[in-house]
């Protein structure tokens, strides 16, 4: 299937997925936004939690769902099988309640993917080949198709049924590899109530916007003339010159139930879509987001990071042009190990597989607002990880570098979900930013969308053990390094309430 299957479960599951490996490339599973308290080996993240599942072989992952209701999703966590290797998560309400708003007639997921007319592994290997930037995708997807616009996909454009007089939910999901979207429907305005499977406070808008890795949950009322609207996903250009694929994917929403069959117009109603660099746009949709209700945040933090997300060039070994991109955190540009995985290494005291002197703050502070002194673009190469005490309330602030571009990074972390505290345009200065973080009601999130030539604050509390990986979602920028993790454990007990491996765990 394409997309795969959508697993609906309620608050509370517990999901045993036995995951059967029937393709000619190893592969891993990742459950993105599942919390895994206790349960990091079933994260999924090659080379960090498990090694690679052989072709012909399996491993089931059994986790629980705690606390988290709304859209997640699972996708292939080796190179960039996730191209096509994807499919959407409902989370209902814990058995025996209900949702925080109007219970929709009808719930419809709907992921956003790119595509493209050649294998994305082998788009990737030549990329690392010439050091270039890989070949953008050919096309986008709404649930697997390219829409009407598209020859090819006239007769399977994706339909997606509303009913008449009654509201509806759209589980939006941006799986795209390396693309920031746009999504909008003719004529239907979203109340957004919740994102990455936690509710926000209702609000109101014609677009939204996703990084690859965020959901979106909107409900959309059927009060319009029973008939036929576009949807349509285009790209956000958040990187200044980045090249990228300006078509628009479409699929068509259609009433159902409605008094009179709807009419078979030739043409549905085209919605207005923002421009592709609609940045003022995408900063006050971002600004939108509470929580429903008012947290419990850390009003005091144990660990102070400053972690720089960007890209570099790196002349060793050059590329046929003389340079090759990379991309770092604090200057490191990540290497996963090959022959075990960071959590094994960890539970088996294997030396040399990673240290854990990830920095806490970049080598140099310099100027991230661009003109970046060259001798800062070449990071270092390592497998460096954050030991965090288990327990500890974190902070960091993500700060876009703007070397090479400034770029829009959304920035995941796993086995966490952290509340993001505030956003900004040009060098973080915690003088005057700190008077602006929201301690009352931010939004918890497991992907931020790290503003182009600006920064985040995010805050979490460091309460389930294991080795965390955080990195960008672009893909290609994870595949040049735009990465670390985080081991969290209690120095003294050895991560006591982390369950043990199971044992059809893969081994290299
Ligand atoms: Cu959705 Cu590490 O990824």
């Amino acid at each position: 299937m394409f997309p795969g299957p959508t697993l609906e479960v309620n608050n509370g599951d517990t999901l045993v997925v036995n995951v059967v490996n029937q393709i000619k490339y190893n592969i891993t599973i990742h459950w993105h936004g599942v919390r895994q308290m206790r349960t990091a080996w079933a994260d999924g993240p090659e080379f960090v939690t498990q090694c690679p599942v052989k072709p012909g072989s399996s491993y089931t992952y059994k986790f629980t769902i705690e606390g988290q209701e709304g859209t997640l999703w699972w996708h292939a966590h080796s190179t960039w099988l996730r191209a096509t290797v994807y499919g959407a998560i409902l989370i209902y309400p814990k058995e025996g309640s209900s949702y925080p708003f109007p219970k929709p007639r009808r719930e419809t997921p709907i992921l956003l993917g790119e595509w493209w007319d050649a294998n994305p592994i082998d788009v990737l290997r030549e990329s690392i080949r010439t050091g270039g930037a890989p070949n953008i995708s050919d096309a986008y997807t709404i649930n697997g198709q390219p829409g009407d616009l598209y020859n090819c996909s006239s007769k399977e454009t994706a339909i997606i049924p509303i009913d008449a007089g009654e509201t509806n939910l759209l589980r939006v999901i941006n799986a795209a590899l390396n693309q920031p979207l746009f999504f909008t429907i003719a004529n239907h305005p979203f109340t957004v109530v919740g994102a990455d499977a936690s509710y926000v406070k209702p609000f109101t808008t014609t677009v939204i916007m996703l990084g690859p890795g965020q959901t979106t949950d909107v409900l959309i009322a059927g009060n319009q003339i029973p008939s036929r609207y576009y949807i349509a996903a285009t790209a956000y250009q958040s990187a200044q010159n980045a090249a990228f694929d300006n078509s628009t994917a479409t699929a068509i929403l259609e009433y159902k139930a409605a008094p009179c069959p709807a009419k078979k117009q030739s043409n549905p109603i085209m919605p207005i879509l923002p421009a592709f660099n609609d940045t003022a746009a995408v900063t006050a949709f971002s600004a939108s987001f509470r929580s429903l209700k008012e947290v419990n945040i850390p009003k005091e933090i144990d660990e102070d990071l400053f972690v720089t997300v960007g890209l570099g060039l790196n002349d060793c070994p050059p590329g046929p042009n003389g340079t090759r991109f990379t991309s770092s955190m604090n200057n490191v540009s990540f290497v996963l190990p090959q022959t075990t995985s960071l959590l094994q290494a960890y539970q088996t005291d294997t030396p040399g597989v990673f240290t854990t002197d990830f920095p806490d703050r970049p080598p140099v502070r310099f100027d991230y607002t661009g003109n970046v002194d060259r001798s800062l673009w070449q990071p270092i190469q390592g497998t460096k990880v954050y030991r965090l005490e288990y327990g500890s309330r974190v902070q960091v602030v993500l700060q876009d570098t703007s070397i090479v571009t400034a770029e829009n990074h959304p920035i995941h972390l796993h086995g966490y979900d952290f509340y993001i505290l505030a956003e900004g345009f040009g060098n973080f200065d915690p003088d005057v930013d700190t008077g602006k973080f929201n301690l009352v009601d931010p939004p918890l999130r497991n992907t931020a969308a790290v503003p182009a030539g600006g920064w985040a604050v995010i805050r979490f509390v460091a309460d389930n053990p294991g080795m965390w990986i955080m990195h960008c979602h672009l893909d290609v920028h994870i595949s040049w390094g735009l990465a670390m993790a985080f081991l969290v454990e209690d120095g003294n007990e050895v991560m006591q309430t982390l369950e043990a491996p199971p044992l059809d765990l893969p081994v290299c």
